[in-house]
């Protein structure tokens, strides 16, 4: 039996990640909060014939803590996406730091074991924020604790066979992705993709610079696209669904699996490690992690950077110290009486 939360759940990611995690056939039971239509959402879902049993709820009578109640994993796409001409950071001054405050201290009541998926962005402060929460009330797993990264690892996956001329599926091609999740903190590590990108690829800077870029700043084609309705959705539920997956397998189907993600980097020993071949002491960074039973079973290394690679990790060091600092001095306003 396996419950399954998403917080946000009527929104423009919450819609389509409910039906792939209703489409799960590890999910037994699947709760759906939001502060609105969230009832709509979950009656709708409820009549595919999948395994989970849907629910929705609302803010009133502790509808937050009713639907997290015995959650195993908590999936977090609340809040508000951008518009043109807004990055990322623009999103925690307004709005999400206090949704993703509050998220927390519902989890740390109702499911302080849980698996916490945080999509809202921006990732590099959010997950801090929701780990300062989680240890002033004495809960906090950093096993359990992911900064979604994944769509930045489809994105990179996608565009580097679009370059290379081959359709996705068929070419294959995984590169792990580290860093964090907002433009030059993306740093996609091109030279481990498996199979390997063409030599003559990667020599050509212009090239390799323009596919760089495009990893980086993918979210931005879509934002503008969109052009004032919002930023990546359905990519991001397929992204967010197939991260979920990964979890879910490795805790309840006995596979596990090594992914990257934006974690505390105390959570094993490897952090350190990690922590000498970055140069810096940060806390949180987008690392490859292998997944077990209770989360994050081993950090692993980084692995050789190339050159290229190495002078992209300055400027995504560089940005990432006060992303995280933000969020963890983020302090919530106390509610308005
Ligand atoms: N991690 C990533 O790779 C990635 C990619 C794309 C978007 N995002 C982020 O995901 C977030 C959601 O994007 P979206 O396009 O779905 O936005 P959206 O506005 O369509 O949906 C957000 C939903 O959150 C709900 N919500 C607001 N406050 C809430 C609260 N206190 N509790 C519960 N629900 C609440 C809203 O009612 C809405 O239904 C944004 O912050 C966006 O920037 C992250």
């Amino acid at each position: 039996m396996v419950k399954a939360c998403v917080c946000g759940a009527a929104g423009g990611i919450g819609q389509p990640l409910s039906l792939l995690l209703k489409l799960n056939p590890l999910v037994t039971e699947l709760a759906l909060y939001d502060v609105v239509n969230a009832l709509g959402v979950a009656a709708d879902l409820s009549h595919i014939a999948s395994p989970a049993q849907v629910t929705g709820y609302l803010p009133p009578d502790n509808g937050a803590e009713r639907a997290l109640e015995g959650s195993d994993i908590v999936i977090i796409p609340a809040g508000v996406p951008r518009k043109p001409g807004m990055t990322r950071d623009d999103l925690f001054v307004c709005i999400n730091a206090g949704i993703c405050a509050t998220l927390a201290q519902a989890i740390a009541t109702a499911c302080p074991k849980a698996f916490i998926l945080v999509i809202s962005n921006p990732v590099n402060s959010t997950v801090p924020v929701f780990a300062e929460v989680l240890k002033k009330a004495g809960v906090f797993d950093p096993k359990k604790l992911f900064g979604v990264t994944h769509l930045d690892i489809v994105r990179a996956s996608t565009f580097v066979s679009a370059v290379v001329g081959k359709p996705a599926e068929a070419s294959g091609y995984t590169v792990p992705v580290i860093g964090g999740h907002a433009g030059v903190t993306i740093l996609p590590l091109l030279s481990q993709s498996k199979p390997a990108i063409p030599s003559d690829i990667l020599a050509d800077k212009e090239k390799r610079d323009a596919l760089v870029y495009r990893i980086q700043f993918g979210g931005d084609e879509v934002v503008k696209a969109k052009d004032g309705a919002g930023s990546a959705t359905l990519s991001m539920a397929q992204a967010g669904a197939e991260f979920a997956k990964f979890v879910l397998e490795a805790a309840f189907g006995g596979k596990s699996k090594v992914v990257q993600a934006y974690v505390y980097l105390g959570a094993d020993s490897g952090g350190a490690a990690v922590q000498k071949e970055i140069g810096t002491e940060l806390e949180y960074f987008s690392v490859p992690i292998e997944l077990g039973s209770s989360g994050i079973e081993k950090i692993l290394s980084l692995g050789k950077l190339d050159e290229y690679e190495q002078g992209l990790l300055g400027a995504a060091v560089k940005e990432l110290g006060p992303s995280i600092e933000k969020g963890a001095t983020f302090q919530p306003s106390p509610p308005k009486l």
